[in-house]
């Protein structure tokens, strides 16, 4: 059965991640695990690109970090001349550790710090994405003071319904990002950043949502920029060269109806913007998209044990594995569904309900409300598919559980690219008063 292109379950061999069964990575690397099929990633990369490059030459794929960033996506993005859209200081630190081209970064964030404003431009990072008219002023004092000019894009919020969790929804007047495109704001932001000497303002960018499967509120958000690029221009002569119209894109993690697949997303949307820019006389301006999840979301398997099976009073089997809430908080935050395969062929025949929890002191840490799987045993390995977006980036430490190892494979070779934490790490950065230390010591050496 294959799964994706670079994970597939043989019936011999069980779950098999780019040419490796799955069963001697979780061996040799342990459990729980972030596992990457390097060339599933990559393939996704040049779907996206090379759709581009046909349909809209004068563009970029904007990487979005947030959905999975280590050092090591960051080089795999340079590799493949993607842009990196970071979304804080720390983002845009590990990108520079691995060496990504500062020029080709573009920092966002609603909130961003003075100390994250000074190392954007002081590293030379290629766009910032003003979110609001203080930011804008104080990015503005920065760049005056080291005698740059800083290009700016400008976030625009567009009114657009993406019909998704509405925690995931960021295109509406109501958001917390960027300036609503109401009234004169919008109008009134762009012709500040063109006065502002050591800013130069490049053009616009809007991001309606994430896990979206409709193509038509990309369109409407491109037409809405549009159009507003195109009367900002009458009106005052500042001409949009730049429009960066976000992510969002759907991924199928079970039972969704799929929606367009990145090529032919890149393709419409291309189009669309052509089409309104040349139905309005107006430069095709450099058009970039900033996939996330759709690049790594697939490529990524969660690697579990089962520990303890329990039946309950009222028939339900629930199966704890060693991970949870910590390394997936996606179901709890947002009802996320997940599939879950074995790791290796099943012994016994037949498929029964059964609820994937995790082990965290917590009764809503279920991984999947109902999963059908063979009868599972303590020691069975299980896979928790679709992983690769936003799990690792929104882990936490919970009931200090030492983050999981992530490891990837390419050319049928799986490497660590993230050691597993061990207990030392857990306290690498807390101290103890000297006082207390030693009485506790005291009584820990009484105690034996
Ligand atoms: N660009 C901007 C400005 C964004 O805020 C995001 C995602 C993206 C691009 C990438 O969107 P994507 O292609 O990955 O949908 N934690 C949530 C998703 C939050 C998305 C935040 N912004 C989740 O786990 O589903």
């Amino acid at each position: 059965m294959e799964i994706h292109p670079h994970i597939e379950v043989d019936e011999a061999k069980g779950l098999m991640i780019g040419g490796i069964p799955a069963s001697r990575i979780a061996r040799k690397h342990g459990t729980p695990l972030y596992v990457y099929s390097e060339e599933a990633i990559v393939d996704r990369i040049r779907e996206y690109s090379s759709a581009l490059g046909v349909t809209y030459p004068n563009g970029a794929i904007v990487y979005a970090g947030k959905a999975y960033l280590t050092m090591r996506m960051a080089q795999l993005a340079a590799q493949e001349g993607l842009f990196l859209d970071a979304a804080s200081g720390g983002e845009i630190y590990i990108a520079l550790q691995a060496g990504f081209p500062a020029e080709r970064i573009i920092f966002h964030g609603n909130n961003k710090s003075l100390a994250e404003l000074e190392m954007a431009v002081t590293a030379g990072v290629g766009r910032v994405v003003v979110d609001n008219l203080d930011e804008m002023a104080v990015l503005q004092a920065i760049a005056e003071k080291q005698h740059r000019v800083q290009e700016i894009l400008i976030r625009l919020t567009p009114g657009i319904d993406p019909h998704t969790h509405k925690y995931l929804a960021t295109g509406e007047m109501e958001s917390k990002f960027g300036i609503a495109m109401h009234g004169v704001r919008h109008f009134a932001a762009a012709e500040a950043a063109s006065r502002a000497s050591s800013l130069n303002l490049l053009g616009f960018h809007c991001h309606i949502g994430s896990q979206i499967f409709d193509i038509s509120p990309f369109l409407a958000a491109a037409r809405i920029m549009l159009v507003f690029a195109a009367e900002l221009r009458e009106k005052t002569g500042i001409v949009a060269r730049e429009l960066d119209l976000g992510g969002g894109l759907g991924v199928v993690y079970t039972g969704e109806a799929p929606g367009p697949s990145p090529s032919a997303f890149i393709m419409e949307l291309g189009r669309e913007v052509r089409r309104l820019a040349e139905e309005r006389a107006f430069p095709l301006p450099r058009l970039f998209v900033e996939p996330g999840r759709s690049i790594v979301a697939e490529a990524g398997v969660m690697l579990y044990t089962v520990g303890s099976v329990k039946e309950l009073p009222n028939g339900t089997t629930v199966a704890a594995v060693d991970g949870g809430m910590s390394d997936n908080p996606r179901p709890m935050l947002y009802g996320a569904k997940y599939r879950a395969v074995m790791v290796l062929p099943a012994e016994e025949a037949g498929k029964r309900p059964v609820r994937i929890v995790g082990k965290h002191c917590e009764e809503g840490d279920t991984l999947i409300e109902q999963a059908d799987l063979p009868p599972l045993r303590p020691g069975d390995l299980l896979a928790v598919l679709v992983s690769g977006a936003y799990q690792y980036t929104m882990r936490s430490s919970y009931n200090a559980l030492p983050c999981p190892a992530v490891v990837h494979v390419a050319g049928k070779r799986d490497f660590t690219v993230v050691e597993r934490q061990t207990y030392r790490d857990l306290i690498a950065k807390q101290r103890v008063l000297p006082a207390f230390k030693r009485e506790s010591r005291d009584r820990a050496a009484n105690a034996f």
